[in-house]
């Protein structure tokens, strides 16, 4: 029996060295339930009682060391795998990173951001204001009663009767002068709606940039300055601009503003059409009567507002010469800026 106990021990260390050995196949073989050691126990029954204690000692020395050697197999075993993984996934942190292909700001984004960045220069605030707007706001509170022939020129889409998407941003202008006191200096950038046909020059959505100056003893030659400087940071310096009379029902009086041709320098090109002049935008000198609807007393305080399609300064600005391409999301297109 000694030596069977001791063959057993002998082979199952011996095979535990070799690298291939199946560690669970050779516990169950050794020490499982029908394993050759537990055959041995169950002999013990055969022996003297004096030698019983002394077999069942040796036994369980045995048992003992198979199994330490198992444990010390399975330990090895794992701890390889692991080094083994770590080795084939390993990760060479000073690689240089996959690309990311980045985008960049929209044409239109870039130009808004500049005239604001202008505008913010001068201690204007930027003043946002709903897309779908009241008649009201939109029309009525700014001297645009219904029946009123400018509403032909701003047709837009109606939600309800007094509901619409806003034709242009200067109902931004009695948004902000209903909740704020004078003085007020604001510019509103945002999207507008008119039912027009798309074609080179329209779209049905278009973006502007409202102003709005109001306090005490604003005049037309504040209007006057604020453009000129605008333009000159946006165009160039030598830029000028000129005022041509207009009407607009929410100023008096009003005017068209022309800079001179940023291409031409005034001579008359491609991009001015020959006039050397490439009108921007409508201004003036807040009427009286919105400023009232507004609850700003005329008699106390003036004001002066204008605005401008940023679309139209981003095609002079860039050359572009259909507003289409805008929102067309064509890479070819936007990938130029
Ligand atoms: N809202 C006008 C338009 O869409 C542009 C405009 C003209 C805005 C004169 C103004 C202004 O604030 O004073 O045609």
């Amino acid at each position: 029996m000694k030596e069977t106990l001791k063959k057993i021990k002998e082979t199952a260390l011996l095979e535990l060295q070799s690298p291939e050995c199946d560690t669970e196949q050779l516990r169950v073989r050794f020490l499982g339930k029908k394993g050759e050691l537990t055959a041995v126990l169950r002999g013990m029954g055969a022996l003297s009682p004096e030698e019983r204690p002394i077999f069942g000692q040796l036994a369980n020395e045995v048992r003992a060391e198979i199994e330490a050697a198992l444990n010390a197999k399975m330990k090895e075993k794992k701890e390889r795998a692991l080094s083994e993984q770590l080795n084939r996934e390993k990760l060479d942190v000073t690689m240089p990173g996959m690309p990311i292909r980045m985008g960049h700001q929209h044409p239109l984004t870039r130009v808004q951001r500049e005239m604001e960045n202008i505008f913010i220069g001068m201690g204007f605030q930027i003043a946002e204001g709903p897309e779908v707007e009241y008649d009201y706001y939109n029309f009525k509170a700014l001297n645009i009663p219904e029946n009123h022939p400018a509403r032909d020129t701003q047709d837009t889409f109606y939600i309800t009767d007094n509901i619409l998407l806003r034709s242009q941003t200067s109902p931004v202008q009695v948004r902000v002068m209903e909740k704020q006191n004078p003085p007020i200096r604001v510019i509103s950038p945002g999207r507008v709606y008119r039912s027009d046909a798309l074609d080179a020059t329209h779209s049905p959505l278009f973006q502007q940039m409202e102003g709005l100056v109001v306090d005490k003893g604003i005049t037309m030659s504040d209007l006057k300055g604020t453009l000129e400087t605008f333009a000159k940071k946006l165009f160039g310096e030598s830029t000028s601009i000129r005022f041509r009379p207009h009407h607009f029902p929410f100023t008096e009086p009003s005017a068209e503003v022309d800079v001179s041709c940023f291409a031409c320098g005034g001579k008359g090109c491609r991009v001015c059409k020959g006039e050397g002049w490439i009108e921007i935008l409508g201004a003036g000198m807040v009427h009286p009567f919105v400023l009232e609807n507004c609850g700003i007393d005329p008699e106390v305080y003036s004001g002066f507002a204008f605005g401008m399609g940023i679309e139209r300064v981003a095609m002079k600005h860039y050359g572009i010469d259909d507003i289409r391409l805008f929102y067309e999301n064509d890479e070819r297109f936007l990938k130029q800026f």
